[in-house]
């Protein structure tokens, strides 16, 4: 059966925890799985702009003996040019994998059910859930290992209601992590992903609150994240998108309150002053680049799983 990777509950959380501890795992030897000797091919396609996402994709892909092709979604022009089942139709007939950063998550589930080779969901508008996978990894890097996640609480501090803020709760939920959302009323998650994340969450013994108050939000938390206010695609609202969000700043008072040993997230690009202020981004609690490199790991041990799954 082909298996795709669009939101974060497409891994149960036994499959979560062992795509963690290959992540663990690559992170210490490169090279101790190279599922795509062949060479094959695994497109990875960019409807918005990327750095570490295709950086990353690419290194791995490369790493685990494969060849990445880098799509440009302004040629390719998916779903306006040509069909999405039919670009799927045909990348399925030539590429081990799609990789996919696009807009509506009803895009990349249109591309899922026609490509007949395993889709990763690299961003869209309502989940980004490689980067969930390596926040884990680094939290279980920190932390004691992916046993040690369950029970941790987990502080997400910004726009509830953005990709980071769904995949948060369902992939937190995953992993047993009591994950707490403080963010304005007007940007809490969408109800149905919440209501996902808590059924999740029930067989897993953690829990997914939002509250609209900083303090509460971080209060003892074992990690604080935050991402940024005006995700890609939003730069029209960006004046909208500062006055409610700036009692959710992720600055010295506020990581004050949490744990003492608490770490510091952020899935970047950071806007120091914004979300987040420069002492505790590039302050001692700050694993923010750890949590970048855990990308390479974290979708190698991703595509490895989905690839040999199929075999
Ligand atoms: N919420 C951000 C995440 C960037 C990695 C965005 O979608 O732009």
């Amino acid at each position: 059966m082909t298996r795709h990777f669009l939101r974060d509950d497409d891994l149960s959380p036994a499959e979560q925890r062992t795509v963690l501890e290959l992540a663990l795992a690559f992170r210490d030897d490169r090279y101790i799985r190279t599922p795509l000797t062949g060479p094959r091919a695994v497109a990875v396609i960019f409807d918005k702009p990327t750095l570490r996402t295709q950086v990353s994709f690419c290194t791995g892909i490369a790493e685990l003996g494969g060849f990445p092709l880098v799509v440009d979604g302004n040629l390719a022009q998916i779903g306006t040019r040509e069909s999405i089942p039919d670009t799927a139709r045909v990348l399925g007939r030539q590429v081990a994998a799609v990789v996919w950063r696009t807009h509506e998550q009803s895009r990349i589930e249109e591309m899922a059910r026609h490509a007949g080779v395993p889709v990763v969901n690299a961003l869209t508008d309502d989940f980004h859930p490689c980067q969930v996978l390596a926040d884990l990894a680094t939290v279980a890097l920190h932390r004691g290992g992916v046993a040690g996640l369950a029970g941790r609480t987990f502080a997400y501090l910004g726009d509830g209601a953005n990709n980071m803020g769904h995949s948060y709760a369902l992939g937190g939920a995953t992993a047993g992590l009591h994950v707490r959302i403080g963010c304005p009323a007007d940007y809490a998650p969408d109800p149905t992903i919440l209501a996902d994340a808590r059924r999740v969450a029930a067989t897993t013994g953690g829990s997914v609150t939002v509250v609209h108050d900083r303090d509460e939000a971080v209060a003892g938390a074992d990690v604080v994240a935050t991402d940024t206010w005006v995700s890609m695609g939003q730069e029209d609202e960006a004046g909208l998108r500062e006055t409610p969000f700036v009692p959710f700043r992720l600055d010295e008072d506020a990581l004050a309150l949490a744990a003492p040993d608490a770490l510091v997230l952020h899935c970047l690009p950071a806007y120091r002053g914004k979300e987040i202020t420069a002492a505790v981004i590039d302050g001692a609690q700050s694993v923010v680049w750890d949590e970048a490199e855990f990308r390479l790991h974290a979708q190698k041990a991703l595509l490895s799983f989905l690839l040999e799954g199929r075999r």
